[in-house]
C-alpha cells in the first residue's frame, strides 16, 4: 500500500516521478503528492485524488527540479485529504518526507513532541517521524543521516521512507522495514521506488533494499548501511521484465489484458517445467527439497485474499494426490494464534506480491519456530520470496489490476505441479492418472483461450444483472473456493454485496434470502458429484432464485434449469477450478464496468497490502 518515487540525476525529476507515480497508483490512489528541490528551495505540492488530479493541479506551477520524490497514497493514519497526503515537510521547512507503512508508537513520541512544543499539520503518523528525526538532527547536532538511524531505532512498526533536505541538494535518504524498496541504478542517476515498474524504461540494474537497511542515494553514488552505520556492499540484480508488460497494449483495463492474458501467462508457468510426453514436472526449488515435501506430516498454506482462495484449492488437490494433511491459513489469523509448528511441518506461502505484511510476518514468526517455508510468489525478488527457504514462481508477469486475476491461475497451475511432483515422488497416484493430469494442464492454456473467445456472451449475463443488489455463488469440492472466488471478485469491482458458499451448506443460512431478485451463481461443472449440485440448483430454482450456472460444454441437465450458462471446455475436477474461474472474473470485470466504475482502481482497496 502506497506507492513512492524517488530521482536524483541529471533528468527533470517531476516527469519521472509523475510516470512513475501513475505505475504505482494500483498501491493506493487516494492522494498523491511530490517534493521537488531546485537551488536549496524545496517545493511540496499535494493533492487529494488520484495522480492525474495531482498532474491537474500542478499546472503553470514551477516544476524544475533535478531530484524530487512523489507519493502516492492508501490512508491509514487520518482521512484522504490534501493535508494528509505526502509528502509531508518538517517543523522547520528543511526536511520533506514519504513513506509507506505504520508507525505504531507514534502516539507516544507525538506526545513527546507535543510537550516539547511541535505543532503538526496532519493526522499522520509519518509527520511525527519526521519531526522526530528533525527534533534529534537539531538536539543531537547530527547529521541527517545519523538521526534517521537513531529514529528508527525508537520506533516500531513498518515503513518504507524517503527524505530529501533542503541542504543537500543532490541526496535522497531511504530506509526500509517491511514495505518494499528498489532503486534502479542508471548512469549518472538513480530511481528508487516501492516496485521496478517506474525504473523499468531507464535500467534494467536494481538493488532490492532489505529490512533494517538506510540507502544515501546521490546521481553518480550508492552508499548502503544497516542501522549500525556498517556499510554493505550492495547486490545488483538484473530486472527481466519488459516495459510492454506494465502497459495496457490496446485494452481499456488492466483488469481485461490480464484476464485476456492467461492462456500466456499459464503457458509461461508451465513452460520448461511441465513435459507432459515425458512425464516429468522439472521445479527446482521442489526437486531439491522433494524428500522435505514429501515427508512432511503437514502442510500449513498461509495467504489473504485470492491468494487463500488458491491455497483452499490447494487444500484439496494435496490431501486428495498426496495424502499429506493440509491446513490453509488467513495470515493475518495465523500470526496473532500462536499456531502449533512442529519438526517436519511445511509452509506453503502463497503470494501474488510477495510483500502482503500479515504474509510476511506469519513466515517470519514460522521460520524462526523452525518451520520449512516454500514460496509460490509472483514478483520476482519480493520480500517474501527472499524470505522462502525455496520456493517457484508463478511467472505471471506484473498484475497491475487491483483484483487478481491472472495471479491467481498462475498459483493454481503452481500448486497443482507441485502437488503432482509430490504425489508422483510418494507414489500416491497411479501413473495413469499422473499422465492424464499432466496432459489435461499442458491443454489449460488453449481450454482459456477457447473460454475467452466466448467472453461477449458473459458480458451479455452481466447486462442483465449488473443492477442486483446481491448475489450468491454456490459451489462444491475444487469448485467451491472459486465460489468464493468469484463473490470476492464481484464485491471488488462492482461493489454488488455477494457471498460464496459451499452448494450443500447453503441450506443451513443463505437459502432465507433467496427470491426472484437474487441471481444464484452455479458452479456446476461435470465432475463426481455433479448430481448433488443439480438436486441444488433444483432448490434454488424452486424458490424461483435466478441461476446462472458455469457447466461444462455438452451439459445437458443443467441448461434447463438454468435462467443463463456459460460452457467450459471439459477438464478432469482437479484442472477445473483454473478454467471456471475466468468466466467469474468476466462477469465482475463486465459487471463493473457496466456500472461505470473504476475496475482497476477499486475505491478502498490496494494491491500491495503492506500494512496489517
Ligand atoms: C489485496 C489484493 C488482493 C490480493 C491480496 C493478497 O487484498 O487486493 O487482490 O489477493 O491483497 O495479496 P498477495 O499479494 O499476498 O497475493
Amino acid at each position: 500500500m502506497c506507492g513512492i518515487v524517488g530521482y536524483t540525476g541529471p533528468r527533470q525529476a517531476f516527469p519521472v516521478v509523475l510516470k512513475g507515480l501513475k505505475r504505482l497508483e494500483y498501491r493506493g490512489y487516494d492522494s498523491a503528492g511530490v517534493a521537488l528541490l531546485k537551488n536549496g528551495n524545496l517545493s511540496v505540492y499535494k493533492k487529494k485524488g488520484k495522480v492525474a488530479d495531482l498532474e491537474e493541479h500542478l499546472i503553470g506551477k514551477d516544476i524544475e527540479a533535478n531530484i524530487g520524490i512523489g507519493h502516492t497514497r492508501w490512508a491509514t493514519h487520518g482521512e484522504p485529504s490534501d493535508r494528509n497526503a505526502h509528502p509531508h515537510s518538517s517543523a522547520s521547512g528543511r526536511l520533506a518526507m514519504i513513506h509507506n507503512g505504520i508507525i505504531e508508537n507514534y502516539a507516544q513520541i507525538k506526545q513527546e513532541l507535543v510537550k516539547k512544543g511541535y505543532q503538526f499539520s496532519s493526522d499522520t503518523d509519518t509527520e511525527v517521524l519526521l519531526n522526530f528525526i528533525e527534533d534529534i538532527r537539531n538536539n543531537n547536532n547530527s547529521s541527517l543521516e545519523e538521526a534517521i538511524r537513531i529514529a528508527l531505532k525508537r520506533v516500531t512498526g513498518a515503513y518504507c521512507i524517503l527524505l530529501i533536505d533542503q541542504d543537500d541538494p543532490h541526496t535522497i535518504i531511504a530506509a526500509r522495514k517491511g514495505s518494499p524498496l528498489v532503486i534502479g541504478i542508471g548512469k549518472g542517476e538513480h530511481f528508487l521506488a516501492s516496485d521496478a515498474s517506474p525504473i523499468i524504461e531507464y535500467t534494467k540494474e536494481v538493488v532490492y533494499v532489505n529490512d533494517y537497511e538506510l540507502a544515501i542515494v546521490k546521481p553518480d553514488e550508492l552508499i548502503l548501511k544497516n542501522l549500525g552505520n556498517e556499510k554493505i556492499t550492495p547486490y545488483i540484480t538484473k530486472l527481466d521484465m519488459e516495459l510492454a508488460a506494465i502497459e495496457k497494449g490496446g485494452y481499456d483495463h488492466f483488469m481485461l489484458k490480464e484476464i485476456f492474458e492467461q492462456p500466456s501467462t499459464i503457458y509461461d508457468c508451465l513452460r520448461g517445467r511441465l513435459d507432459a510426453n515425458a512425464g516429468t514436472i522439472r521445479m527446482s526449488g521442489i526437486d531439491k527439497n522433494i524428500e522435505q515435501l514429501k515427508n512432511a506430516n503437514r502442510i500449513m498454506i498461509v495467504a489473504c485474499g485470492t491468494s487463500w482462495h488458491a491455497g483452499l484449492v490447494a487444500e484439496y488437490i494435496i490431501e486428495e494426490l498426496c495424502r499429506i494433511p493440509v491446513e490453509v491459513e488467513y495470515a493475518s489469523e495465523f500470526r496473532y494464534r500462536n499456531p502449533i509448528i512442529n519438526k517436519g511441518d511445511v509452509i506453503i506461502a502463497v503470494s501474488q506480491s510477495g510483500e502482503t505484511a500479515d504474509t510476511l510476518v506469519a513466515l517470519e514468526r514460522a521460520k524462526e519456530n523452525g518451520a520449512f517455508i516454500f514460496g509460490i510468489v509472483n514478483v520476482v525478488g519480493s520480500s517474501i520470496a527472499r524470505l522462502s527457504h525455496a520456493g517457484a514462481y508463478t511467472h505471471a508477469g506484473p498484475e497491475i489490476g487491483v483484483a487478481s486475476t491472472k495471479a491467481f491461475t498462475g498459483q493454481l497451475a503452481v500448486l497443482c505441479m507441485m502437488a503432482l511432483n509430490i504425489a508422483h515422488a510418494k507414489g500416491t497416484i497411479s501413473e495413469d492418472r499422473y499422465k492424464k493430469l499432466l496432459l489435461e494442464l499442458e491443454e489449460v492454456p488453449e481450454k482459456i483461450d477457447s473460454i475467452l473467445k466466448n467472453a461477449e456472451e458473459v458480458k451479455k449475463i452481466a447486462d442483465v444483472y449488473k443492477d442486483a443488489s446481491d448475489f450468491l455463488f454456490l459451489g462444491r469440492g475444487y469448485n467451491f473456493p472459486i465460489a468464493l472466488e468469484g463473490a470476492l471478485k464481484l464485491k471488488e469491482i462492482s461493489y454488488i454485496h455477494a457471498e460464496g458458499y459451499p452448494a450443500a451448506e447453503m441450506k443451513h443460512g443463505p437459502i432465507a434470502l433467496v427470491s426472484e431478485t437474487l441471481p444464484v451463481v452455479f458452479i456446476a461443472t461435470k465432475d463426481p458429484y455433479h448430481e448433488k449440485i443439480v438436486s441444488n440448483m433444483q432448490e434454488i430454482k424452486a424458490r424461483k432464485g435466478k441461476i446462472i450456472s458455469i457447466i461444462t460444454e455438452g451439459d445437458e441437465v443443467t441448461p434447463p434449469l438454468s435462467d443463463h450458462y456459460f460452457s467450459i471446455p471439459p477438464a478432469d475436477e482437479i484442472i477445473a477450478p483454473i478454467l471456471s474461474v475466468v468466466p467469474l472474473q468476466l462477469l465482475s470485470y463486465y459487471v463493473g464496468t457496466a456500472k461505470g466504475l473504476d475496475v482497476d482502481k477499486p475505491r478502498n482497496l490496494a494491491k500491495s497490502v503492506t500494512v496489517e
